[in-house]
C-alpha cells in the first residue's frame, strides 16, 4: 500500500518565483530566505518522495472569478505552468500522477467529502514556488504531483476544520491506494500577510510561530481557528494557513518537527517553512 511519509509546509510568494527565475537569489535581500531552504532541499534529496500532493490555491488563473471550486483535484497527466501576466515562469511541466488522483477522487467522494475534479488546467505561483522551493530548479522535476486546490481568494473559504479533516480523508485515501509510493504531502501559502485595504503589509511573526507550534503539537486547536482570527491576527491573506491544516490531517497524530525556518520579510509576507516527519503513531483517529 502507498504511505504517506512527511509533510511540508511553505509560503508560496510569488516574488520568490521571480527572484529565482531572475537570477537574484545571492542578492543580500534574498540570501536569509534561500539559505533557510537549503536544509530542507538537502532533506527532500535524501527522503525523495515518489509522489507529492501539494495543496495550494489558484489566484484567478486556472479558475477565473467566474467559477471558484471549494476543494479541487486535478486528475491530467501533466500542467503546464501558467502565464500570470509576466509570460509563464522558464519552468518544466508539472508531471501528474493521475491514477492516484483519479483514486483520491473516488475515495474522497464516497468518503462524503466532494471535491470538483479538474481534468485540465494551468498551475500558478501557489504550485510552482513551493516547487521551486522544495526541488531548487531542475530540468524535470523530480516527482509526479497531485495539485488540490483550495479556495481562500473569495469569501467563504473553508473552515480550518474542514481542511484539517479533508487532510484526514486524504491519509485514508492513500492508505488504500495498491501502490508502492512514499507520498509527500505539501501545505502551501501564509503566513501572515495583507495585501489590501488599512492594514496592508500587516506581519504578526509572534501569532504566526503558535500557529506552528501549534499544527506540530495540538493540531485540534490549530483547527478550531476561526476566519475572523486569521483576518485579526494574520491578515486578510494569512486564511492561506488552512491549507497547511490539510497537511497535518494527512500525518500521524504525533509528529517529529525535523525542521523549521521562518524569514521577515519576503515581499509583504512572513514567510515559512515547517518539515515534519510522520512519527509511525499511526492516522489520527
Ligand atoms: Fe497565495
Amino acid at each position: 500500500m502507498a504511505k504517506i511519509i512527511a509533510g511540508v509546509g511553505t509560503s508560496h510568494t510569488p516574488a520568490i518565483g521571480a527572484a529565482v527565475d531572475n537570477g537574484r537569489t545571492h542578492e543580500p535581500y534574498w540570501v536569509p530566505l534561500f539559505k533557510g531552504y537549503e536544509p530542507s532541499k538537502k532533506w527532500m534529496a535524501e527522503t525523495a518522495p515518489d509522489v507529492a500532493i501539494v495543496v495550494y490555491n489558484d489566484h484567478a488563473n486556472a479558475f477565473s472569478f467566474e467559477l471558484i471550486p471549494t476543494f479541487a483535484i486535478g486528475v491530467a497527466d501533466e500542467y503546464q505552468v501558467a502565464d500570470e501576466g509576466f509570460g509563464r515562469r522558464p519552468l518544466p511541466p508539472v508531471p501528474g500522477h493521475a491514477d492516484l488522483a483519479w483514486h483520491l477522487a473516488e475515495s474522497l467522494i464516497l468518503d462524503e467529502f466532494d471535491i470538483t475534479i479538474v481534468n485540465a488546467m494551468e498551475v500558478d505561483h501557489g504550485l510552482t514556488v513551493p516547487m521551486s522551493l522544495m526541488f531548487a530548479e531542475p530540468a524535470e522535476w523530480p516527482c509526479p504531483v497531485v495539485p488540490l486546490a483550495v479556495n481562500v481568494v473569495q469569501y467563504p473559504p473553508p473552515t480550518g476544520k474542514r481542511c484539517f479533516d479533508l487532510g484526514k480523508a486524504i491519509r485514508r485515501a492513500v492508505d488504500t491506494y495498491p501502490g508502492a509510493e512514499r507520498v509527500l504531502v505539501v501545505g502551501t501559502g501564509g503566513m501572515s500577510h495583507q495585501l489590501q485595504g488599512e492594514r496592508v503589509g500587516l506581519i504578526n511573526a509572534e501569532w504566526d510561530q503558535r500557529f506552528l507550534d501549534m499544527l506540530v503539537g495540538d493540531p485540534d486547536a490549530a483547527a478550531a481557528i476561526s476566519h475572523v482570527e486569521y483576518l485579526r491576527e494574520a491578515g486578510s491573506e494569512g486564511i492561506e494557513l488552512v491549507m497547511w491544516l490539510v497537511m497535518r490531517g494527512a500525518l500521524d497524530a504525533d509528529v517529529r518537527e525535523v525542521y523549521r525556518a521562518t524569514h521577515v520579510p519576503t515581499s509583504n509576507t512572513h514567510n515559512g517553512l515547517l518539515v515534519l516527519d510522520n512519527s509511525g503513531s499511526g492516522p489520527f483517529t
